[in-house]
């Protein structure tokens, strides 16, 4: 089931992915590079699991050192970053024969490569991404990050890996809300880019550990990075339409923070899909169409409205902090008019809290 896929990310780097159910061959494709040794920066829990095997897989490089990390929003934190750093320096590495590993889900492998990025301006770098959001989609695109106090994300750099080795047997021993925060991003990937996933794979989703799990996981991991890689080898930096990828994430963000993170990324994300979708309704003055087909697709995926945060005072509090708010508090959003019709949308003060005043008056889709 082993595929190779390539995406050239800018005029000097390729990040070559191998999609394959496990992680042999792994250790092979580090040495290949001609690095003979690895700096691990692991997640805690997924290296419970998994560690043995990765350990035997690496087991023919030298390990220069690791670091875990418990893997809480709580810990995507400057000084996080600096431990990685000092880790980093402590082991010795060197940029012509060291390699950096990244083993976990979003936030290690958001960690782990921005101190990768920066340590002696820049170390060879491997991603192992461990959850199914970032299979789909964090894996790619050479996003880094730290939050910066209750700012998300806010100091980065773009830096895409040189390989991504995706297993999707490491899903297994996901926690299901993990799981369907994965689901809700491949929805997003769907309404951005293609919508056959959401009417093919993400139409019936077998439990992981189901016959045909895997080749399911692989098939819905490919195509979601099709689309993502198409977006980003055009526009790595986001200076255009890579901009469409945060569809769903403007009030998703706002939801995740409202709900005191008991949602997961990609499970506030849906949500906001489908309420993003009922905005440019109203916006259009259009009675629910996609809205409704969007909401009505959540319960299939696990994902459900119970929880979300109906305030509208929790939720503008929120959506001020966003670092996307740009001169006279507009604001861009990505709403979603259609299947691969998501648009940049800009909105002043007024007119984003009359479409939210309206949209939480609604109880149609919610
Ligand atoms: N760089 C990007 O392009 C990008 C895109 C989307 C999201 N993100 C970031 O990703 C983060 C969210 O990532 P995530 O959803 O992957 O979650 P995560 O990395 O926070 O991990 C979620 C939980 O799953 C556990 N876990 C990881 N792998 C496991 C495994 N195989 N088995 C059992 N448990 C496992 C972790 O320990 C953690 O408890 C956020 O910080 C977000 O900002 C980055």
């Amino acid at each position: 089931m082993r595929r190779e896929l390539c995406f050239p990310m800018s005029a000097d780097r390729v990040t070559g992915l191998v999609l394959d159910a496990g992680l042999e061959g792994l250790g092979a494709l580090v040495s290949s590079s001609g690095r003979s040794r690895v700096f691990l920066v692991a997640d805690e829990r997924a290296l419970s699991f998994w560690g043995d095997e990765l350990d035997l897989e690496l087991s023919g490089l030298e390990q220069a050192g690791r670091l875990l990390i418990r893997a809480e929003e709580a810990a995507k934190t400057v000084r996080t970053l600096e431990s990685a750093w000092m880790a980093m320096r402590q082991a010795g590495l060197r940029r012509s024969a060291d390699a950096v590993v990244c083993f976990g889900g979003g936030l290690v492998c958001d960690v782990g490569a921005l101190a990768a990025s920066t340590y002696l301006r820049g170390l060879p770098l491997i991603l192992v991404p461990s959850t199914l959001l970032c299979q789909v989609d964090a894996c790619l695109g050479g996003k880094t990050a730290v939050n910066l106090g209750d700012a998300k994300n806010q100091l980065g750099t773009f830096y895409p890996a040189e390989s991504v080795w995706i297993a999707t047997r490491l899903l297994a021993t996901l926690e299901p809300g993990h799981f369907r925060g994965g689901l809700g991003e491949a929805l997003k990937t769907s309404l951005v880019g293609d919508a056959s996933i959401a009417a093919g794979l993400l139409a019936r989703v077998p439990g992981a550990g189901e016959p045909g799990f895997e080749d399911w996981a692989s098939s819905l991991v490919e195509r979601c990075l099709r689309v993502k890689g198409a977006i980003v080898t055009e526009d790595l930096l986001e200076t255009g339409r890579r901009v469409l990828l945060n569809a769903g994430h403007t009030l998703g963000h706002a939801l995740e923070s409202a709900s005191g993170f008991g949602l997961t990324h990609g499970e506030a994300v849906a949500a906001g899909l489908v309420l993003e979708a009922r905005m440019a309704e109203l916006l259009e003055g259009s009675a629910p169409g996609l809205s409704l087909e969007l909401a009505g697709m959540l319960p299939g995926l696990g994902i459900g409205f119970a929880g979300l945060s109906r305030s509208p005072g929790a939720l503008a509090d929120f959506l001020e902090r966003d670092k996307k708010t740009g001169r006279g508090g507009q604001r861009t959003w990505v709403l979603p008019f259609g299947w691969e019709d998501c648009r940049p949308t800009l909105l002043s003060p007024s007119e984003e809290s009359r479409l939210l005043g309206s949209l939480l008056e609604e109880d149609a889709a919610w």
